[in-house]
C-alpha cells in the first residue's frame, strides 16, 4: 500500500509516498481502507520528534481517518466489512490502509461528507474528554476557549452551545473573529490587540469563566487563573508558549480551582472507549440533527501531504485540514 513517510530533517518538504505492507489487524482491531485522514497540529510534533508514537503504534503520521471497514482481527465485533466509520488511530492514517482498535471506531456520522468525517475523531475525543470529562463543562456556565478557531476550537464552540454554555474565544485576526462569531461563539477577543484577562472581566461583569481550555501554555497559565471564578477549572491541551510558568498558589486555594490537562495518544484503548460511547451517545445524534459542524479548510490529495503540512505551519486555516487518500 501507499502511505506518507517523513524524516530525516524536519520539514514538510520530507513528507513523501512510499510503498510499504498492509497492516494485518489484530485482536479486537479493524482494518480501515482509508478515503481521508485529518490532519493535526500533533502531525507537526511527530515529525519533528516531540511526540513520540506509543509502543506498538505505527510510525506512520495519521491520528483519524474516514473509509471503510476492509478486514477484521479476531474480537473486533460489532463492525462488519464494508461499513462506512470513521476512527481515533493510534498512528498510520496517512496511509491507504490503517488498523485501529474497533473500540476506537465510530459509524459515518450522519449529515458530513467521508471529508468533514475525517475530521471529527482526533478534535471530538480530544473536546470531550477534556470539556466534558475532565473540565465538567454544566449548562449555564462560560467556557474560554484559546484557539477558538483551530478543529479543536471550532468542536469546542460546539460542544459549549449543545452544553448549554456560554463560549468566549480568543483569535489571532478578525477574519477568524469573524468566523467564530458566525459559528457561535458568544464574543471572541483578539488575542495580538487585547488582553484577554480584562476583556473576560468585562465580558462577564469581573465574574470570570467556569472553565478555560488552554493550547497555550507558559505565560497563559497564570492569566488563565486570574479568569477563573470560584471551583473554576484550567484544563490545559498543549503548550505552544512552553511548559513553565510561575503560579501563586493564593489564587487557587481562595477560588478553590483545579489545574488539569491531558494527552489523547498515551490513554489506553479501555479509556478511548468509553470516550467513543460518549460520542456516540451524545454527540453523534446530533450530527444527524445538524447541530455538529465540522468546517473543513482545505482538502489535499495525500501525495501533497507536504503542501497540507506547510498550511497548518503557516497558522492561516479555520478549522480542518484533511488529505484525500483514495477516489
Ligand atoms: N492534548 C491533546 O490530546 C490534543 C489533541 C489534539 C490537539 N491538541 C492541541 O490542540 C491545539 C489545536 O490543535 P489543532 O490540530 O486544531 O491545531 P491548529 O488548527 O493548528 O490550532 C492551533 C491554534 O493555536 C492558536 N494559538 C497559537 N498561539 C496562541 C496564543 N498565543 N493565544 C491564543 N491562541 C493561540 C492558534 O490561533 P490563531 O490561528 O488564531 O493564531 C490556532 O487556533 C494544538 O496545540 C494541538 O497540539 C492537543
Amino acid at each position: 500500500m501507499k502511505h506518507i513517510a517523513f524524516g530525516p530533517e524536519d520539514s514538510a518538504d520530507s513528507l513523501r509516498v512510499v510503498d510499504g505492507p498492509v497492516p494485518v489487524p489484530g485482536p479486537g482491531e479493524v482494518l480501515i481502507e482509508v478515503d481521508y485522514a485529518g490532519v493535526n497540529r500533533p502531525d507537526l510534533l511527530q515529525r519533528s520528534g516531540k511526540y513520540p508514537p506509543p509502543p506498538g503504534a505505527s510510525p506512520v503520521l495519521g491520528l483519524e481517518v474516514s473509509g471503510r471497514i476492509a478486514a477484521l482481527g479476531p474480537g473486533s465485533d460489532p463492525w462488519r466489512v464494508g461499513e462506512a466509520v470513521c476512527a481515533l488511530t493510534p498512528g498510520g492514517g496517512y496511509a491507504e490502509f490503517c488498523k485501529t482498535p474497533a473500540g476506537q471506531v465510530l459509524p459515518m456520522p450522519s449529515g458530513m461528507t467521508p471529508g468533514q468525517a475525517a475530521g471529527m475523531p482526533e478534535t471530538w475525543f480530544t473536546v470531550w474528554a477534556n470539556l466534558v470529562d475532565l473540565g465538567r463543562l454544566a449548562p449555564g456556565e462560560r467556557v474560554l476557549v484559546h484557539g477558538g478557531s483551530s478543529g479543536i476550537g471550532l468542536a469546542a464552540i460546539d460542544l459549549a452551545r449543545l452544553r448549554g454554555a456560554q463560549c468566549f474565544v480568543t483569535v489571532g485576526d478578525e477574519e477568524k473573529a469573524r468566523f467564530c462569531q458566525v459559528f457561535g461563539a458568544h464574543a471572541t477577543i483578539d488575542y495580538r490587540k487585547e488582553d484577554f484577562v480584562a476583556r473576560v472581566q468585562e465580558l462577564t461583569a469581573g465574574e470570570g469563566v467556569d472553565v478555560v481550555l488552554d493550547m497555550v501554555g507558559g505565560d497563559y497559565i497564570p492569566r488563565n487563573l486570574s479568569v477563573l471564578r470560584r471551583d473554576g477549572r484550567l484544563v490545559i491541551i498543549a503548550l505552544q508558549r512552553g511548559a513553565r510558568a510561575e503560579i501563586d498558589f493564593n489564587v487557587v486555594m481562595r477560588n478553590r480551582l483545579v489545574i488539569t490537562g491531558s494527552t489523547m495518544r498515551p490513554r489506553t484503548t479501555p479509556e478511548k472507549t468509553q470516550i467513543r460511547d460518549a460520542l456516540r451517545r451524545e454527540v453523534w445524534p446530533a450530527c444527524a440533527a445538524g447541530r455538529i459542524r465540522t468546517h473543513v479548510h482545505a482538502t489535499f490529495p495525500m501525495a501533497e501531504a507536504r503542501e497540507a503540512h506547510k498550511l497548518m505551519e503557516s497558522g492561516r486555516h479555520v478549522g480542518k485540514i484533511v488529505l484525500q487518500v483514495s477516489g
